[in-house]
């Protein structure tokens, strides 16, 4: 079954995703260079996937949700392809975001401005809890993918309690943590991921989420087999 973004989903996204504009406008030169540390780091994890994974010298890597730079820009070798809403934004306003090596165009996960078959690669760092639509996104990505594959998400998860907490509050309406309008915890993120038929193949330390309270980021690579 096709997934489909409803008219509330997009509607609430929309507000969350003017939000995102102010957060990174209002980062200072140092938290730029902590995040790009990050951003390293993971790369070089994903450089070691690439050639576990046996992908093509010449393989194609996207990165959906790349806001002003992010591991693709790091990552060794291919072709490398991101889209975010905000792309034209982040161009104009950070040098960083200009990068010669990656095809950076403007667009969602919802709806990736990419033909069928097309990616290798695709990396999903920080974006799964920001969507309009999840399952739009991973139907989306597995019509982009190719084999063999390879997936990495990161996403930022709660635990069952402080995520009860949060469900009920969405539920009843309330507009809350204005970019996120979704809760993961570790199992139901992994229930929605194999799903859809993924295969997580390997999965990576935690990590802080970043976000001030008590999520943590959920890591692993996965497959579509
Ligand atoms: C919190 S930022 C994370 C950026 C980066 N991945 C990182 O970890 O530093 C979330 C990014 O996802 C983007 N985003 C939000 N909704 C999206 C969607 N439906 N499709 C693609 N990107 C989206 C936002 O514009 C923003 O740049």
């Amino acid at each position: 079954m096709k997934h489909k973004v409803s008219e509330e989903e997009s509607e609430r996204w929309k507000v969350g995703n003017e939000d995102e504009k102010g957060f990174w406008l209002g980062l200072t030169e140092e938290d730029l260079l902590a995040h790009e540390r990050g951003h390293r780091a993971l790369a070089k994890q994903i450089d070691l996937g690439i050639q576990i994974r046996g992908l093509r010298d010449d393989f194609r890597g996207l990165q959906i949700g790349c806001a002003v730079e992010d591991t693709i820009f790091f990552v060794e070798g291919g072709s490398l392809y991101a889209v975010d809403p905000l792309a034209e934004f982040y161009k104009q306003h950070f040098e960083r975001a200009r990068n010669p090596r990656v095809d950076y165009r403007e667009g969602v996960g919802e709806v990736v401005p990419h033909e069928d078959d097309f990616f290798d690669l695709v990396i999903c760092q920080n974006l799964l809890d920001h969507v309009a639509n999840y399952d739009v996104v991973l139907d989306e990505v597995k019509r982009v993918l190719r084999k063999p594959n390879l997936l990495y998400f990161g996403t930022d998860v709660y635990t069952s309690e402080s995520a009860e907490v949060r469900w009920k509050r969405q539920e009843s309406g309330e507009i809350f943590d204005i970019q996120h309008p979704h809760t993961f915890t570790v199992e139901t993120l992994e229930t929605v991921i194999t799903g859809h038929g993924f295969e997580i193949v390997e999965r990576l330390p935690t990590q802080p989420s970043g976000k001030g309270d008590d999520s943590t980021r959920h890591c692993f690579f996965a497959i579509y087999p």
